[in-house]
């Protein structure tokens, strides 16, 4: 069976990944802060760990080689969101958002790679936004961190391919998941923020979290066996209204 390591997974678009790869046949290895189950009684493996602590993620991803040996897919999901204007953030705050959104991914794929080439599927799918290219005021840190996810992603892509590795990333527009919930309870008027972010996208609505986990799915798949070091935006015609 081939086997996919999730990051985020106890969160909503996450959650959904877990699913979706699950119905396509994938033995789940689910990293999240605290352990995460599989979903609908799937097979897998629950780990709890910070992708911020380098040595979190390499006991995670020991525990992922004693289990299953090799790994077909890794996907990351993971990642915060902090709202502050630069004059006002704590330096610790930019720190933690650079080390869990961008630092994790790197830690990831460093502990990973290895179990990724004695796989058969050789896939590495990251998450950015369209906020990495529309930038969000008062959201620096988070804008800055997606930019460079889709930096990663190409230069781990050049680094991967020699391995016979894809590295692509998947850009949503405003997703019905964690973040938005929290942007949500962070406004004085939600009404208003909801109505914003469903009329920024072409298709006059947020996507729900299966949406995206459908797009994660195709590039980890034999299906997108050459495509690599491309951004896929499931955005709703996002990044067209802007
Ligand atoms: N929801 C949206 O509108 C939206 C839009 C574009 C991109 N994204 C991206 O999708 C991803 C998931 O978003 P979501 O809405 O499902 O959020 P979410 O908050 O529901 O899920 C994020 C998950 O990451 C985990 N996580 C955070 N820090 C961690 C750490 N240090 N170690 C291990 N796990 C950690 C959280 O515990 C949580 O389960 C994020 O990378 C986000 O940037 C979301």
């Amino acid at each position: 069976m081939p086997v996919a390591v999730i990051t985020g997974a106890a969160g909503g678009i996450g959650t959904a990944t877990s699913r979706v790869m699950a119905e396509a046949g994938f033995d789940l290895a689910l990293i999240d802060r605290s352990e995460a189950r599989p979903p609908g009684g799937a097979a897998g493996l629950g780990l709890a760990c910070d992708l911020a602590d380098p040595g979190s993620v390499e006991t995670a991803f020991s525990a992922i080689a004693d289990r299953f040996g090799a790994v077909d897919a890794l996907i990351n999901v993971a990642g915060i969101n902090h709202r502050s204007p630069v004059a006002e953030m704590a330096v610790a705050d930019w720190d933690r958002m650079m080390d869990i959104n961008v630092g994790g991914m790197f830690l990831t794929a460093k502990f990973g790679l290895p179990l990724l080439e004695r796989g058969a599927g050789k896939a590495v799918v990251n998450m950015a936004s369209v906020s990495g290219h529309v930038a969000t005021v008062d959201y620096p840190a988070y804008v800055t961190t997606k930019a460079a996810v889709e930096s990663f992603t190409v230069a781990l892509a050049q680094e991967a391919a020699t391995r016979g590795i894809r590295v692509n990333a998947v850009a949503p527009g405003w997703v019905n998941a964690g973040f938005t919930d929290k942007a949500l309870a962070e406004t004085d008027d939600p009404d208003a923020l909801h109505a914003a972010a469903r009329d920024a996208h072409l298709l006059g609505r947020m996507a729900e979290p299966e949406e995206v986990a459908r797009a994660v799915r195709w590039l980890a798949s034999d299906k997108a066996s050459f495509v690599t070091g491309q951004t896929l935006f499931v955005d709703g015609g996002f990044m067209r209204k802007h």
